[in-house]
């Protein structure tokens, strides 16, 4: 049975592996809760091991404020593929910052069945909003198809037009499970693909970072410490101005689209070439967007970016 679309503040599922610009992203969701009814945080094994991703987003709520965020732990590893952490967010995942060991509790459900149900039960539509490989919303896919008509669409943090961040031709979130991802833009679902040709744009220079600083409260102050921490990855290797803040366009996506350009392409997910798996090829084409499967932003307002960033993370009192 259908249900009606989403309507303000939009049920959203933030699935993700913090990783330092996951932790971001979900305070500046948990910050907006005018935009976002946060239904449940999903756990999945990136940037660092699952066990240590679930740790992180529950320090990350607890730093919010939020210890009654339901949180879920996920799939460990890909489905086919072997998992490879990425150490740019240093051995922790949260390098920089000084959080206590979290006390709230992971909830006893499997991310995936969590996912399900959610879905299933909720009034109206739901917004994935996944920010790390795509593992536990490919599995729900697989597990229950039917959740389909009451997803509202993903908005998630991936893929490129151009070149990856781990190999030539893919992207982190997409190389860490490539078959996920082809299960998501093969879906028929509305899928929002914020690659890198955006998020590249989102560094954190040292002017963002001494505006996070003067918001003169601890979330923001992690965030810059974790950020200014990680940087030397991103400079040294991409020749950024800061360390790229990947993860919170999704959630900036959706308080304030316009500041993104958009448009419709034809995406596929290399799941074939050993040495390109994971690579997402990306066309504009009226030929290909025919049978177009994604909106992909090409450009960014990354000034109107940090502006939200800064102004979500100063509601923030301590
Ligand atoms: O390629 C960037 C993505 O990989 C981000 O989501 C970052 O957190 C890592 O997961
Ligand atoms: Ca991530």
């Amino acid at each position: 049975m259908k249900k009606p679309t989403a309507t303000l503040p939009r049920a959203v599922i933030m699935d993700c592996d913090p990783g330092n610009d996951d932790a971001i992203a979900l305070l500046l969701a948990i910050a907006s809760p005018e935009d976002f009814n946060i239904l449940g945080v999903t756990c999945v094994g990136g940037n660092v091991p699952l066990e240590q991703v679930c740790i992180n987003a529950r320090q990350i709520c607890e730093l919010a404020g939020r210890p009654d965020m339901p949180i879920y732990s996920g799939c460990t590893k890909a489905l086919i593929q072997e998992p490879k952490a990425d150490n740019s967010h240093g051995f922790s995942g949260l390098d920089g910052t000084n959080l206590p060991a979290p006390k709230m509790p992971l909830q006893e459900e499997h991310a995936v069945t969590f996912i399900v149900k959610a879905i299933k039960n909720h009034p109206t539509k739901v917004t994935l909003c996944p920010t790390g490989p795509l593992t536990n919303i490919a599995m729900a896919l697989r597990i229950a198809p039917e959740i389909k008509e009451n997803i509202e669409e993903i908005v998630l943090m991936g893929g490129s037009i151009t070149s990856g961040n781990i190999t030539a031709a893919a992207e982190f979130n997409m190389y860490l499970d490539p078959h996920a991802a082809f299960i998501i833009f093969t879906s028929g679902l509305k899928v929002t693909m914020l690659g890198l040709d955006v998020t590249h744009k989102i560094a954190a220079s040292p002017k963002q970072l001494a505006k996070m600083r003067a918001l003169n409260n601890n979330p923001a102050l992690q965030s810059a410490n974790m950020l200014e921490k990680t940087q030397d990855f991103d400079m040294h290797n991409f020749g950024t101005s800061g360390r790229v803040v990947h993860d919170p366009c999704v959630p900036i996506y959706l308080i304030k689209p316009e500041l993104f350009k958009t448009k419709k392409a034809k995406v596929l997910v290399d799941i074939f070439h050993p040495d390109h798996m994971g690579g997402t090829i990306v066309s504009f084409h009226k030929k290909h967007t025919k049978d177009a499967n994604a909106y992909v932003p090409y450009d960014v307002d990354h000034e109107g970016v940090f502006d939200i960033m800064i102004e979500r993370l100063g509601r923030y009192t301590k």
